[in-house]
């Protein structure tokens, strides 16, 4: 079966339709490419997981259709409920997902059988659309294989899983999946992080960043992600790097002009585009059949904390 690509209006319909009869579609939302199901229905929440081969117990996010939704699968926080509300009033719909405790209506495939949920609200049109016909909360991890590299375009979803459909949305406008985050009084601690900054968050409340080497809450922390299949390695500075002879080597440089064999995240070094390039760029230097690809990080501030996370994942793969 080779995945199929809907466009327009027409694809919309087909998407809601296979949607509504327990099927499974990629759908593009502001972050990476998600492939979606009807959350509340487990037989095809267990297609994302076989499609995937993604094991059973690293848990879904699910996308709600609007703010009525909310309490029917999560139990609204009360300690910190002004908090919460202000976060969703400012990030909702976006790249901000939340750490809740569900409520019986999540069938327990969704959440690995965690007491909690994970929940966002999409802000891509196409993906509002989409739910908004449907009516339903939708599970949606991003639509790789598991521990592979996050689909940023409707091509990337094709050449990485065998599906029913894929509807076409263009590039991702982030490129890099939201930030996970959980409330614990007033604190607002990162689990993942993601376009929506620590700096950012620090407006609402105190931040903390859990550390990678942590006890892993969120598998999205397992310290082996987004992977490409050729041997990656992160350097600070690749004007330092002393390249090895009698082997081809690719750069993933920041913001300086490619190397041969070579990609540049933004040669304006402006990192909201360089995290839309990553994933595209990791995707096309792992086509090339290198033997190395070095990547150079960013500075760790905004976003770029996120685009070095998936960097330094993406070298301990393998
Ligand atoms: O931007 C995104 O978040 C994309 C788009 C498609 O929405 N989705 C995405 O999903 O990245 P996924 O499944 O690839 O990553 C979800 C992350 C994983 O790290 C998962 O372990 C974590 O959220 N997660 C889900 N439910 C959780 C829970 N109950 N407790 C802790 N972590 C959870
Ligand atoms: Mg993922």
């Amino acid at each position: 079966m080779q995945t199929e690509i809907l466009s327009g209006e027409v694809g919309i319909a087909r998407a809601v339709e296979l949607l509504r009869t327990g099927e499974i579609v990629a759908l593009p939302t502001e972050t990476v490419y998600g492939l979606a199901a009807d959350a509340l229905n487990a037989e095809a929440v267990a297609k994302i997981f076989s499609a995937k081969s993604r094991p059973h117990f690293d848990p879904l996010i699910v996308h709600l259709p609007d703010l009525n939704w909310l309490e029917q699968l999560a139990h609204v926080p009360t300690n910190n409920k002004h908090l919460f509300e202000r976060l969703i009033a400012a990030f909702w719909p976006g790249p901000l997902t939340f750490i809740l405790g569900k409520t019986e209506l999540v069938p327990p495939l969704v959440t690995a059988g965690l007491e909690t949920v994970a929940l966002r609200q999409s802000a891509h049109p196409l993906f509002q659309e989409v739910i908004r016909r449907l009516g339903k909360p939708l599970a949606a991890p991003s639509a790789n294989r598991f521990g592979r590299i996050s689909p940023t375009n409707a091509a990337a979803v094709r050449a990485e899983l065998e599906i029913p459909a894929v509807l076409d949305g263009g590039a991702a406008t982030v490129g890099i999946e939201s930030t996970v985050v959980e409330l614990d009084g007033k604190e607002i601690r990162i689990l993942r992080p993601g376009p929506i900054s620590p700096e950012m968050l620090a407006e609402f409340g105190n931040v903390t960043l859990s550390a990678a080497t942590a006890k892993i809450v969120s598998p999205g922390q397992l310290e082996s992600h987004y992977a490409p299949k050729t041997k990656l390695i992160v350097v600070s500075d690749i004007s330092l790097f002393a390249f090895p002879g009698g082997k081809k080597i690719g750069v993933l440089c920041f913001g300086r002009s490619a190397f041969p064999n070579g990609r540049t995240l933004s040669l304006r070094r402006n990192l909201d585009e360089a995290a839309a390039n990553l994933f595209k760029m990791m995707r096309e230097l792992d086509e090339e059949k290198l033997d190395l690809i070095v990547a150079e990080l960013v500075p760790e501030i905004g976003i770029g904390i996120a685009i070095n996370d998936r960097l330094r994942r993406a070298a301990a793969g393998r």
